[in-house]
């Protein structure tokens, strides 16, 4: 999760109040891997080559945008619409984010703390979890460490202002029903895949594999009693535990909804391809009064490859299918495919659909039903059935904090990262001692300006220094670059916040103690291995 071990640092800003470049220049790799080090050297290639979308482009939509979203700290989503949107509209909503307690809570987990409360304040139902099952078989901690650790990240998240009775915690080993639903999801996936997606081996434990199907029922839990958008913030080393959820969220549909043209199946740019003959051939000009599917094959194999948007092998499966299906009349159709629905589940969908519709052995067409509709039903006979109509799930990315020396900010290295407990005196006197983005002389700072967008103090400021006051943020960078601001000051009065901060904090650490108390969270572990 956030700035765990060994992360990267961020590069060049796209929105709001500029978000520093760490300057990892040279490192060209972007590797996505949760138990390893994860580096981020170009966020671009996020969006590129991982399929990550830019979070500007939702911001819109979010209602009373956070800080870290405004200041382009949270940088990517997946799917993010839908739970902006239950957001807006006061529909449910959950999110969901969970925590391995190898180490002190530091800056970096409060941006995930914050992210889940925010979501918890727009009125999304909220859980945090206690990765302990992950912590022990992917980083062998022993269960006497996980406790005191697990202890810790509870007491941030409550003293930031998680509501427990609104929300849940729990930690992975003691939700059974969690452990139920990892089971399941474990029947949906192979060693095969965990190969290709975690890099795993013949050598890699059976329980580290078990720890990747309980994130997998994490993510899902707050599904459990109705299918809701649900969103997931995280770090970018994440988004393969992402993809694989919303994957097996999928397969454990129990219809596929999809739109056809006749009884056959197409693939979508085949279905695209026979869309635009549809639209545009009349029957007469095949002296028929319906269009048939023969038809559209003539008229596809008169038209040059050329003048079609396509290409060959696509324009050849289609004319087999379409030849195959000969005097069958094309018309446009919602099909209801059949993945793992019961019979009675089956029957009853029959059953429901309006309209002209005809049943297959698995899958049923109906005509009079958009795909809109046509998705909101299959989830409502799926859940009327017994099943859980998951939604996909959804996920915000932030920014990996850069360390406080430079270079990556990391658990291991406590120069590097201020933790939630650190005194607060040390506090301040780590981030007197941080790396800046200051010039050699002040002169040549007064002349130049100094170099925010490279400087860790100045991400200290962005990410949590100057909290909700953008105004704030804006003039530490605007007076930085603009050569007023001397790194000297500025490294005290970011100091002196940052006392302010961890005294405020562990305050509220002390004062949640009875909170924590009342939560039902086993807090001690019965495992003494
Ligand atoms: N794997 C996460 C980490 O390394 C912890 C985690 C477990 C998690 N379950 C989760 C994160 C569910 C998000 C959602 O920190
Ligand atoms: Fe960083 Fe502040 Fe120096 Fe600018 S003035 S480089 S923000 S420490």
């Amino acid at each position: 999760m956030t700035g765990d071990d060994s992360r990267e640092e961020p590069t060049a800003n796209e929105s709001g109040t500029p978000v520093p470049d760490g300057g990892a220049a040279g490192a060209d790799d972007v590797a996505l891997d949760p138990w390893g080090s994860s580096s981020v050297s170009d966020y671009r290639k996020l969006f590129e080559e991982f399929g990550i979308e830019e979070f500007d482009e939702v911001l819109e939509e979010v209602p009373n945008p956070h800080y870290l979203m405004r200041r382009g700290v949270i940088f990517g989503h997946r799917d993010y619409r839908p739970v902006a949107e239950a957001l807006q509209n006061d529909e449910p909503a959950a999110v969901l984010s969970g925590f391995m307690p190898t180490g002190d809570p530091h800056i970096g987990h409060k941006l995930v703390f914050d992210e889940i409360i925010w979501h918890q304040q727009q009125g999304a139902d909220a859980y945090g979890l206690i990765a302990d099952l992950e912590a022990n078989s992917a980083r062998g901690m022993s269960w006497e460490e996980i406790d005191e650790h697990a202890r810790d990240y509870l007491l941030s998240l409550l003293a930031l202002g998680f509501d427990p009775e609104e929300g849940t915690l729990y930690r992975q080993s003691e939700n059974r029903e969690l452990q139920d639903l990892s089971f399941e999801l474990g029947a949906e996936a192979n060693f095969s895949e965990f190969q290709a997606i975690y890099g795993f081996d013949g050598e890699t434990d059976v329980s580290h594999m078990q720890s990747v199907v309980t994130q997998m029922a994490d993510i899902l839990y707050p599904q459990l009693e109705e299918p809701k958008p649900t969103v997931i913030p995280v770090g970018p080393d994440q988004d393969p535990h992402v993809r694989l959820a919303r994957d097996l969220a999928e397969r454990m549909r129990f219809f596929k909804v999809s739109e056809a043209y006749a009884s056959f199946e197409l693939e979508p740019a085949e279905r695209a391809l026979v869309a635009t003959f549809y639209d545009d051939l009349d029957p007469a000009d095949f002296d028929d009064d319906t269009l048939r599917c023969t038809h559209v094959a003539d008229a596809l194999a008169e038209t040059p490859l050329a003048d079609l948007e396509t290409d060959a092998d696509t324009l050849s499966s289609v004319l087999t299918k379409l030849e195959e299906a000969g005097m069958e009349p094309v018309r446009p159709r919602t099909r209801f495919s059949d993945r793992r629905a019961t019979e009675d589940a089956f029957d009853a969908l029959i059953d429901a659909i309006e309209g002209e519709k005809r049943v297959y052995e698995n899958h049923i067409d109906a005509f009079e039903i958009d795909r809109a509709a046509a998705e909101a039903l299959a989830r409502e006979i799926e859940v009327d059935n017994g099943g859980y109509g998951f939604q996909p799930p959804s996920s915000i990315y932030h920014r990996f904090m850069t360390g406080l020396t430079g270079g990556k900010m990391s658990s291991s290295n406590p120069a590097s990262h201020i933790s939630l407990l650190d005194d607060p005196e040390d506090g301040y006197d780590k981030v007197k001692a941080a790396t800046t983005g200051g010039r050699e002389t002040a002169e040549e700072q007064r002349e130049k300006g100094g170099k925010a967008d490279e400087c860790p103090v100045y991400e200290l400021y962005a990410y949590l220094l100057a909290g909700d006051d953008d105004e704030f943020a804006k003039e530490v960078y605007d007076e930085c670059v603009g050569g007023e601001r001397l790194c000297g000051g500025c490294k005290e009065q970011a100091a002196e916040l940052m006392r302010k901060f961890l005294a405020d904090h562990q305050e509220k650490r002390d004062e949640v103690e009875d909170l924590l108390e009342e939560t039902d969270i086993e807090l001690e572990s019965p495992r003494r291995r």
